[in-house]
C-alpha cells in the first residue's frame, strides 16, 4: 500500500510537473527557408532574427524585472532573447529565490522549482511575441578554460549529455538551441597557450581534445523533443589556437544533420588578445558573416550570436574605451549587410543582469544597474536593421553585392556595403561614414526612386537622383551631428 501510494505520489508529480512546463505551441517553432538563407515561421513568413542577450535573465532576474526588462525589450521591436539555462556562474550559485538548477549537483536531476521560474519568464516572453534561443548549460560544463569542467562539480559529458538533452528537449521542444557558449569542441588549456605565447614562445602544436561526441549526444537528445529539424547550432569563442578550424558552427560541424543555423561570435576585442592567437575582430565582425555565408557546401542561415556589446570594456578591460551605439549600429549592419540572417545586439549589464548591491559586476564595462542598461540607445537603433530590410518588397530575396559599389569601400568598421534585390528591383546601401556614394546603378531599370534611411531614427528623406544619369551616380548623404552613417534606399 505504501509502496501505491509512494508511486502514485510520484507520478503525479511528474505529471504536475510536464503541466507546468511550456506546452508545445504549434506557431513557436522557426523553420529554415528552402533557399537555406533565412528563417521562416510555421507559416511559412520570413522572420528576421532580432535578438537580445540576456544570459543570466533566468538566474537572476525575478518577475517583476523579468516582466519590465521583455516589456522593454518587445517595444522595441526584438524577437528573440539569448538565455541560459544551468548558468555560467556554476552550479553552486542559486537563482534569486535560492535555489539551484540541479538537486546533487547532477545534471541528469533539475531542480523543479528552479525550472519553474524559467517556465514562467519564458512564457511571459512568448506572450510578447519574443522567442527565447537556449542554451542549455554552459560551455564551462563541458570544457573549461582550467580543464576542470564545472568546477569539479558537475561535468556534462558522453554518459549523460543525452539525457540531459532529452530532458531539456522535451521541456522546451519549440525554442531554438544554441549549444554551450564561449568555447569550441576542440579544447585544451586555453591558460597554457596565451602563457606561452605571451612569453614570446613559439606557437606550438597544442595536443587538444575532441569534445564533439558530447555535443552530438546533447544535439540527440535535443532533437527528440524538438524533432529532427530543430533548430540548433553552437556558440563558440572569438579566438582559437593556430592551425585549428576557425572559430564558426560549421567550421567544426558542417557534416552533421543536427547543425541547422551556422553561427559565430565575432566578440568584443579590435587587438589579438593573445598574439598570435587567431581571432575576430570585433571593428571586422562581417568577417566571420561573410566566411559563413560564402563557404561551399550545405546552406545554412548564419548568425554572429555575439558580437561588441554596448557599454563593454574593448576586450573588456578597464581602461580602454567602452563600445558605443555608433559602434554596435555599424557592426550589426554590416553583419546585416553581409547576408546574416538576424542580428544579435547586447548591453553588457543586462546581459549579465548586474543588480548593484545584489551582484558583483564582472568589470568589463562601467557597472551601471541593468535597469538603466536597457535604456542605451543601440537598444532602440537596432530594430531599424530589420525595418529597412523588411520594408523592402522583395525582401527576404536580398543579396550582398560589394560589385555595385565604385571605388574603395573602405575597411574595417568604415566598409560600405550594399544588398542587391535578387528581381533587381532595388539596391540598399549602408555606409557608415557618410562619404559621397558612387553606385552602379546599372541593373536598376529607370526611373529610379532614391532615399536616405536615418539608421537612428528610421525615417526616410527622399534623396535627388540626376534625371540624366549615366549607368553611375553618385550619392551625397545628408549630414547631421549624431550620426554619420545612412542607408541609401534605391528602387526601381
Ligand atoms: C500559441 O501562441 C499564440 C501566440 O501567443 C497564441 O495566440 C495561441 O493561443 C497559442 N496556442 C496554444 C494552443 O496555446
Ligand atoms: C524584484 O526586485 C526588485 C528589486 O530589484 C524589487 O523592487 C521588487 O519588489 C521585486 N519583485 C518581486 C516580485 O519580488
Ligand atoms: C564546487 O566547486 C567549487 C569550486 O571548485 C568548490 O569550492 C565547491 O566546494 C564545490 N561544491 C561541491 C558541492 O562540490
Ligand atoms: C593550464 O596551464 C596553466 C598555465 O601553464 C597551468 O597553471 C595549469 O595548471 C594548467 N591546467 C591544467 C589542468 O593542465
Ligand atoms: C563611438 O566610439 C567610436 C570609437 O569606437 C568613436 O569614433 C565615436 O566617435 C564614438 N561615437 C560617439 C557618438 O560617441
Ligand atoms: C576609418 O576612418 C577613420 C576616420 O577617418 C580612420 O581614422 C581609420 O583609420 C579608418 N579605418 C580604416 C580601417 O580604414
Ligand atoms: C556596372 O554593372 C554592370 C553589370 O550590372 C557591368 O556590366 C558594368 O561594367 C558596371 N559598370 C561599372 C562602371 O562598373
Ligand atoms: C538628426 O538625426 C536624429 C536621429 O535620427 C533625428 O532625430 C534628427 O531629427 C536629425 N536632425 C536633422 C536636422 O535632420
Ligand atoms: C535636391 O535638389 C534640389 C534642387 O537642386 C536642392 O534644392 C536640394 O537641396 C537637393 N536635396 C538634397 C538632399 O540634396
Ligand atoms: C553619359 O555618358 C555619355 C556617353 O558615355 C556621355 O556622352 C555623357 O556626357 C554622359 N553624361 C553625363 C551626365 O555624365
Amino acid at each position: 500500500m505504501l509502496s501505491v501510494t509512494v508511486l502514485l505520489a510520484s507520478l503525479l508529480a511528474l505529471h504536475a510537473w510536464r503541466c507546468a512546463a511550456v506546452p508545445h505551441n504549434a506557431s513557436y517553432p522557426l523553420g529554415v527557408s528552402d533557399n537555406g538563407r533565412h528563417f521562416i515561421t510555421s507559416d511559412g513568413q520570413p522572420f528576421f532574427w532580432q535578438a537580445d542577450t540576456a544570459w543570466a535573465l533566468f538566474h537572476r532576474s525575478n518577475i517583476s524585472e523579468a516582466t519590465t526588462y521583455l516589456d522593454d525589450r518587445a517595444s522595441k521591436g526584438f524577437n528573440m532573447v539569448l538565455a541560459v539555462g544551468v548558468s555560467m556562474f556554476g552550479p553552486a550559485d542559486p537563482n534569486r529565490f535560492g535555489q539551484l538548477p540541479l538537486v546533487d549537483f547532477d545534471i541528469t536531476q533539475p531542480n523543479e522549482a528552479y525550472w519553474a521560474y524559467v517556465d514562467q519568464v519564458y512564457n511571459l516572453a512568448w506572450e510578447r511575441g519574443i522567442r527565447v534561443a537556449l542554451v542549455p548549460a554552459w560551455g564551462y560544463y563541458i570544457h573549461e578554460s582550467n580543464n576542470v569542467p564545472g568546477d569539479g562539480n558537475v561535468t556534462v559529458d558522453t554518459s549523460n549529455a543525452y539525457a540531459f538533452g532529452k530532458w531539456f528537449g522535451d521541456r522546451y521542444p519549440d525554442s531554438p538551441k544554441i549549444l554551450v557558449a564561449d568555447t569550441n569542441p576542440y579544447w585544451t588549456n586555453k591558460t597554457a597557450v596565451s602563457a606561452d605565447y605571451t612569453s614570446g614562445g613559439v606557437p606550438q602544436t597544442y595536443a587538444f581534445t575532441d569534445y564533439g561526441p558530447v555535443y552530438d549526444q546533447l544535439a540527440k537528445g535535443l532533437q527528440q523533443g524538438g524533432g529532427p529539424n530543430s533548430l540548433i547550432t553552437i556558440h563558440p569563442t572569438n579566438q582559437w589556437f593556430s592551425g585549428g578550424p576557425i572559430a564558426t558552427a560549421s567550421a567544426f560541424f558542417d557534416d552533421r544533420d543536427w547543425l541547422t543555423f551556422d553561427a559565430c561570435q565575432s566578440g568584443h576585442a579590435d587587438y589579438a588578445p593573445n598574439p598570435p592567437i587567431p581571432w575576430w575582430n570585433a571593428r571586422r565582425g562581417y568577417e566571420p558573416v561573410q566566411i559563413m555565408y560564402g563557404k561551399s557546401g550545405k546552406i545554412r542561415p548564419v548568425l554572429d550570436n555575439e558580437a561588441h556589446y554596448e557599454a563593454r570594456y574593448d576586450n573588456g578591460k578597464a581602461g580602454k574605451p567602452y563600445w558605443n551605439a555608433s559602434d554596435v549600429r555599424i557592426g550589426s549592419f554590416q553583419a546585416a549587410f553581409s547576408g546574416s540572417a538576424g542580428v544579435t545586439y547586447g548591453a553588457d549589464n543586462v546581459m549579465q543582469w548586474y543588480i548593484p548591491g545584489l551582484y558583483t559586476q564582472d568589470g568589463s564595462g562601467p557597472a551601471r544597474s541593468w535597469s538603466e542598461d536597457i535604456q542605451l540607445p543601440g537598444s532602440s537603433q537596432i530594430q531599424n536593421i530589420r525595418k529597412v530590410l523588411t520594408d523592402r518588397k522583395a525582401y527576404p530575396n536580398l543579396v550582398p553585392d560589394p560589385t555595385v559599389i565604385i571605388g574603395d569601400s573602405g575597411g574595417d568598421d568604415n566598409r560600405t556595403m550594399a544588398l542587391r534585390a535578387g528581381d533587381n528591383s532595388a539596391l540598399i546601401i549602408y555606409t557608415p561614414t557618410g562619404a559621397v556614394l558612387k553606385i552602379n546603378v546599372s541593373c536598376l531599370d529607370s526611373p529610379i526612386t532614391a532615399s536616405w534611411f536615418d539608421p537612428l531614427d528610421g525615417s526616410y528623406t527622399s534623396a535627388n537622383v540626376s534625371a540624366t544619369y549615366n549607368a553611375t551616380a553618385s550619392f551625397v548623404p545628408p549630414t547631421n551631428s549624431t550620426h554619420l552613417d545612412w542607408v541609401l534606399v534605391l528602387e526601381a
